[in-house]
């Protein structure tokens, strides 16, 4: 199920419309590390990183940032853009980290730790971690965007949360609940480590995107790869109407030339080593 990710067309469009984190959700990540245990900070692992949304935010924090993933296309895609010199990425798993004992300060998961075997993750995060060192795992929901006229923009959250509501029931009506489903109780739920050091910290992000990035960013979200996999003119067909019904709303002539102020909640999962 961890294999959504793997091929060269999804890893580039992840690249290109997955969208890259705040300052502010770095700097919140920071003040909880710090809280216990003193920077200079040496080693970040970032796992689950994709083509590297959250690993290249994290350089000007650490000496040392590694991503970790398990597709192969995500990596290649992560290696084609100029990354900071301190950055370097490696295809590996969640349950097989490529750290030393004891060498690691911070282990960050954004949008990934639902897919990962938490019973191996877990000791693997025990093991690497410094004391009073962290994993912090988190998540965004929907994004939705802003509109000056309150009326509008429900309505426009409306369309986003039905868009959602037809994707999510249609990969539910094709089967057995799966892993790319329970992705929003993990916004919510304590983390499965026995460390008793935990916190939640819920944040907005916002971003500035055209409506034709804010529609491909949607195309990369799993939900829709498990469905365009399966009937790909059916989805396509819904994205069309999807995207044409926000056009309306917004007034927009071009979906290219159609500015979007958008926000979403993000919740970051923090656990401190003892
Ligand atoms: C939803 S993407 C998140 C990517 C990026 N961190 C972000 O925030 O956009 C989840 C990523 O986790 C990776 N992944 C899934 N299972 C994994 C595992 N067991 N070990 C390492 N990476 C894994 C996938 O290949 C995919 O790139």
């Amino acid at each position: 199920m961890s294999r959504f990710f793997e091929d060269a067309d999804t890893a580039k469009n992840y690249l290109r419309y997955r969208p890259g984190y705040s300052n502010e959700v770095v700097d919140t990540m920071i003040s909880f590390l710090a809280t216990k245990r003193a920077g200079p900070y040496e080693l970040a692992l970032d796992v689950g990183c994709g083509s590297g949304q959250l690993t290249r935010s994290l350089s000007t924090q650490f000496a040392q940032v590694i991503g970790l993933d398990i597709s192969e296309a995500q990596i290649d895609a992560a290696h084609t853009v100029q990354n900071p010199q301190n950055v370097s990425f490696r295809v590996g798993r969640a349950e097989n980290l490529p750290a030393a004992d004891s060498s690691v300060d911070i282990i960050t998961s954004a949008t990934a730790g639902h897919y990962f075997n938490w019973d191996i993750f877990g000791k693997e995060v025990e093991r690497v971690l410094k004391p009073n060192g962290c994993l912090v795992a988190l998540y965004y929901d929907l994004f939705y965007i802003e509109h000056h006229d309150e009326g509008v923009a429900k309505k426009l959250a409306e369309c986003i949360e039905s868009h959602m509501d037809y994707i999510t029931n249609s990969v539910l009506r094709k089967g057995t609940p799966d892993v790319c489903l329970t992705y929003r109780d993990w916004c919510k739920e304590r983390l499965p480590l026995s460390y008793a050091d935990q916190e939640r910290i819920e944040m907005t992000m916002k971003k500035t995107m055209n409506l034709r990035e804010f529609i491909e960013f949607h195309k990369t979200w799993a939900y829709f790869i498990k469905l365009h996999n399966e009937d790909p003119d059916a989805t396509l067909a819904h994205f069309e109407k999807f995207e044409k019904s926000l056009m309306e709303l917004l007034d927009g002539v071009d979906p290219e030339t159609t500015r979007l102020d958008v926000w979403a909640p993000v919740f970051l999962r923090f656990a401190r080593k003892p």
